[in-house]
């Protein structure tokens, strides 16, 4: 997908995977020399979280934000604050590979 070198630690860093005929929104987090993967669509309404491109993180740096409606989500995807509480981002399994980060299917 991209080098890790791409995302600031601690942040998030969203990628457009080419699927064939589709193409997929997937956020990557990082966290030093790891990653977590969820699709960027949030449980609410289906829609991407940022209106701004990478713009996931809240303001403390703890959470994942959606733009649309306020929701909170935990570095683990699961909505903590908002109209999608108790639901969790789709996650995505991924990998670093060589200071690479790497789609798993
Ligand atoms: S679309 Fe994300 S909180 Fe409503």
């Amino acid at each position: 997908m991209g080098a890790l070198a791409e995302i600031p630690d601690r942040t998030a860093r969203g990628y457009r995977v080419d699927l064939g005929k589709t193409s997929r929104k997937i956020i990557v987090y990082r966290d030093d020399d790891t990653v977590r993967g969820f699709a960027d669509a949030c449980p609410h309404m289906g829609v991407p979280l940022p209106w701004n491109a990478d713009d996931y993180m809240s303001p403390d740096g703890k959470y994942l934000r959606c733009a649309n409606h306020g929701a909170l989500f935990d570095l683990d995807g699961k909505c903590v604050f908002g109209p999608c509480k108790g639901e969790a981002l789709p996650p995505i399994q991924l990998e670093v590979r060589g200071r690479y980060v790497w789609l798993l299917t």
